[in-house]
């Protein structure tokens, strides 16, 4: 074997794994224990007191997670990674590993609207407050910063506009201020972008979408440096307890297999589909990083490897037209989420955007006549086909 880093293929099927040393079984046990035998009082003072590596409890570590958090890591090109039980899971971990009451952090204005809540309400509720602002151009990052601000948080590309944030200058600003960065790549995959290539300190996944990729599993992981990442397993993962189950490790792990040949295809599909719509006479606008049309195109071609699957379209006739397609294509699916193998397709403003207010939701481009669709890995031409007839 030589030196050479290992490519991304190699390492979305290998990295964290080793055959099963009592066994030899190549595909990892799905470790369902929940506590550990100590051996002997001493291996397990060493064990408390920090100077010796070993499960003790699954809440604190488990080893199917642990095999995934390396693949992560790996992919992601960070130190190490923590698993969670869920994208908010991991957010919600992250954050409060940086920020405290009192503190002021600064949020993009386009992220996952769960995450607007949380940042609006839940943690303002607790004393830390947010300030949104329009990321996509780094320079109101930069006005926003306050003497107590510890944290800038982007989504990049941001949902469901696909508004991009330009990692290096937002990372730049917050070296100066000495703040912590944070950016949600749900959509982009480490295959698609890797923020910490960019100066990003910590990336969150929600594992939920393109990593596990068959829709059967929760899960969220967060990457970064081994200090950020063991500072979030010791004190907010492990007192909070939003932890990842073995089983949904062992799944999201085998979609983790295929990742790279997914989203080469979801890439592919979703660039056919974003020049259909683009030409289609009832859309008045396509949004996809991939389009020459795509305000940010140029920085998406500096910080993404490809464009991600994610499409979003705005229809001429508002929420009715929304709902008229809604209720005629048959490929893809109505439903909530994104980056599973089928297509899925969702009308923002009646349903992921609607706890949001409509003033709020226009300030996040969610336009009454939004569409976003996550484009699967059906043919391409059957999900045209499926589109044209809808619109
Ligand atoms: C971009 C993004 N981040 C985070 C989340 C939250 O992930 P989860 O549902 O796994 O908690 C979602 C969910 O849709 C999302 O789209």
């Amino acid at each position: 074997m030589s030196d050479k880093k290992p490519g991304i293929h190699t390492l979305a099927i290998h990295a964290g794994e080793a055959p099963d040393p009592q066994t030899g079984a190549l595909v990892p046990p799905v470790h369902l224990a929940s506590t550990y035998h100590l051996g002997t009082a001493e291996n397990g003072a060493a064990i408390f007191a920090g100077e010796k590596e070993g499960f003790v409890y699954s809440r604190w570590g488990n080893p199917t997670v642990a095999i995934l958090q390396e693949r992560v890591a790996a992919l992601e090109n960070a130190q190490a990674a923590l698993c969670t039980g869920s994208g908010m899971a991991a957010i919600m971990t992250a954050v409060l590993n940086v920020v405290r009451a009192g503190d002021h952090m600064i949020s993009a204005t386009t992220i996952y609207p769960s995450a607007y809540h949380l940042f609006d309400v839940e943690l303002r509720a607790l004393g830390i407050d947010t300030t949104f602002v329009d990321a996509t151009d780094a320079r109101n990052v930069a006005a926003a910063l306050r003497p107590n601000t510890k944290l800038i948080y982007l989504e990049s590309p941001g949902n469901p506009i696909l508004a991009l944030c330009d990692f290096e200058a937002i990372a730049a600003i917050a070296r100066d201020a000495d703040a912590t960065t944070i950016c949600d790549s749900t959509f982009a995959t480490p295959i698609n972008q890797r923020p910490l290539d960019f100066g990003i300190d910590v990336v969150i996944h929600s594992m939920t979408k393109y990593f596990c990729g068959h829709g059967d599993a929760v899960g969220g992981v967060i990457a970064g440096s081994a200090d950020f990442v063991k500072r979030c397993a010791d004190a907010p993962l492990r007192y909070l307890g939003g932890i990842l189950s073995p089983l949904n490790a062992y799944l999201i792990l085998r979609g983790t297999q295929t990742l790279p040949l997914r989203v080469e295809r979801h890439n592919a599909n979703a660039l056919a589909v974003a020049r259909f719509l683009e030409q289609h006479p009832q859309v008045s606008w396509v949004s996809y990083p991939g389009l020459e049309s795509h305000p940010q195109h140029a920085l998406a071609q500096k910080q993404m490897r490809g464009f991600g699957g994610m499409v979003c379209f705005d229809l001429k006739g508002g929420v009715q037209a929304g709902a008229r397609l809604m209720n005629s294509v048959k490929l893809c699916a109505l439903a909530v989420s994104l980056g599973d193998a089928r297509s899925l397709i969702t009308h923002p403003a009646s349903t992921t955007h609607s706890v949001v207010s409509r003033e709020q939701r226009l300030s996040q481009g969610v336009t009454d006549g939004l569409v976003r669709l996550s484009v699967g890995l059906e043919d391409a031409e059957d999900i045209i086909a499926d589109l044209e007839r809808g619109l």
